[in-house]
C-alpha cells in the first residue's frame, strides 16, 4: 500500500523494466504463414497484404531457408491452386503430385529442420471456395473427412511434420489421428484449429488463394451453395463454444489447438489455455496484418511498434505458438536488439 509500496519502482529504466518482464518473445514463438503458387521463379506480392507474396516452390524453399536462419522454426503452408483442377470432391488435394505435396518435399529436402505444417481443408481445391464438400445446399461433414483424411495422409507421405486441419468439421481429428495411424504416421502431429471463428479478418488470405466462397449459379442443386462458413465456423458471440471445441480435439487427439483470428479473441486464448494441458497456438490473421500496415503505410502508427506490441499481448494471452504474417520482420527485430 502507498506510500510503502511504489509501482514505478519497478518501471525506473529499461534494465529494471527487463528484469522484472513476465513475458518474453523470440523467433521460435513464431510460426510463418507461406502462399505457394504453381511455376518456377514466381513472386507476386499480395495487394492486400504488403510485403507478403505468393511464391513458386523453388523460391518458396530460399526463403525458408532464410526464416531458418532467423530462428523460425515453422511454416503453415497453403496453396493457390489452378482453377482447371478444383472440383466439389477436392481430390486434388490427395494428388501425391500435387502442389502441397511438391512444396513438401522441397521444403523438407532444403531445409530438414524446418518443421512443416501444411493446412488440411478443402478450400483451395473447392470450386465453390468451402473448406468441404457441397450436397444439398450445405458442407457435409462426414464424407468431407474421409477427404481430410486422403488429403493429411498424402501430406504426411511427402513429409509433413504436423498436419493442421483448419476445416471446422465435427470428428475431424479423430478420424486423422486414426487415419495417419494407420498409415503409419504416428509420429506426425496434430495441429487442429480448434476454435476458429467466422471472422471477416479472413478476407485477405482469401485473396491471396481465390478461395472465397462462391455463389455458382448453375443447376438446382449448385444454386444452393453457402454465401459464408457459418455453419461450420464459430459464431464470435460465443466463449463457452471454443473451450467445447478444444476439449473435444484434445480428447480425440489433437498434440495442439489453435484460436483464430487473434487480438480480438484474446479472452478466448486465455480461457482455452486455461482448460487444456496441450500448447495453445494463435493465428494474428490476414485481416490484422493488413490493418496495422494500411494504417502504418499512412503515418497512422508505427508498424514495427505496434507489431510487437500486438505480438508480445498474444503471447501474454496464453499462446505457445504464434502464426503471424508478421514473423519474419518481428524475428529480425528480435535479432536486432
Ligand atoms: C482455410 C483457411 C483460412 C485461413 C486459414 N485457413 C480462410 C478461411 O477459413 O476462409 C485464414 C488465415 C488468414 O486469414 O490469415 N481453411
Amino acid at each position: 500500500m502507498f506510500p510503502l509500496q511504489r509501482g514505478r519502482r519497478l518501471r525506473v529504466n529499461e534494465s529494471i523494466r527487463s528484469l522484472v518482464r513476465e513475458t518474453t518473445l523470440s523467433p521460435s514463438d513464431f510460426m510463418f504463414p507461406m502462399f505457394i503458387a504453381e511455376g518456377e521463379n514466381y513472386k507476386v506480392e499480395i495487394s492486400s497484404m504488403p510485403g507478403i507474396f505468393r511464391r513458386s516452390v523453388d523460391l518458396t524453399v530460399l526463403e525458408v531457408k532464410e526464416l531458418f536462419a532467423l530462428g523460425i522454426r515453422a511454416v503453415n503452408i497453403y496453396v493457390k491452386v489452378d482453377e482447371s483442377l478444383k472440383d466439389n470432391t477436392g481430390k486434388e488435394a490427395w494428388n501425391p503430385k500435387g502442389l502441397m505435396q511438391d512444396a513438401i518435399r522441397e521444403i523438407k529436402a532444403a531445409c530438414p529442420e524446418m518443421i512443416v505444417m501444411p493446412d488440411v481443408a478443402l478450400d483451395p481445391y473447392s470450386i465453390y471456395g468451402h473448406d468441404g464438400i457441397i450436397a444439398n445446399g450445405d458442407i457435409e461433414n462426414d464424407s468431407t473427412n474421409d477427404a481430410l483424411v486422403k488429403m493429411a495422409v498424402s501430406q504426411a507421405q511427402a513429409g509433413a511434420d504436423f498436419v493442421a486441419p483448419s476445416d471446422m468439421m465435427d470428428g475431424r481429428v479423430l478420424r486423422l489421428r486414426q487415419g495417419l495411424d494407420a498409415a503409419g504416421f504416428q509420429n506426425v502431429g496434430i495441429m487442429s484449429y480448434s476454435a476458429k471463428y467466422a471472422s471477416a479478418f479472413y478476407g485477405p488470405f482469401r485473396d491471396a488463394l481465390n478461395s472465397a466462397p462462391k455463389e455458382i449459379i448453375s443447376g438446382a442443386e449448385l444454386a444452393k451453395v453457402p454465401k459464408d462458413k457459418k455453419t461450420y465456423q464459430m459464431d464470435y458471440a460465443n466463449r463457452l463454444e471454443a473451450i467445447k471445441e478444444a476439449l473435444w480435439d484434445v480428447e480425440e487427439g489433437a498434440d495442439m489447438v489453435m484460436v483464430k483470428p487473434g487480438i480480438a479473441y484474446l479472452d478466448i486464448v486465455r480461457e482455452v489455455k486455461n482448460a487444456v494441458n496441450v500448447p495453445v497456438a494463435v493465428f494474428h490473421v490476414s485481416g490484422e496484418y493488413a490493418m496495422i500496415k494500411a494504417a502504418a503505410e499512412r503515418g497512422w502508427v508505427d508498424n514495427d511498434k505496434v507489431m510487437m506490441e500486438q505480438l508480445m499481448c498474444i503471447k501474454r494471452a496464453g499462446a505457445s505458438l504464434i502464426s503471424t504474417y508478421f514473423a519474419k520482420e518481428a524475428a529480425i527485430l528480435l535479432q536486432k536488439s
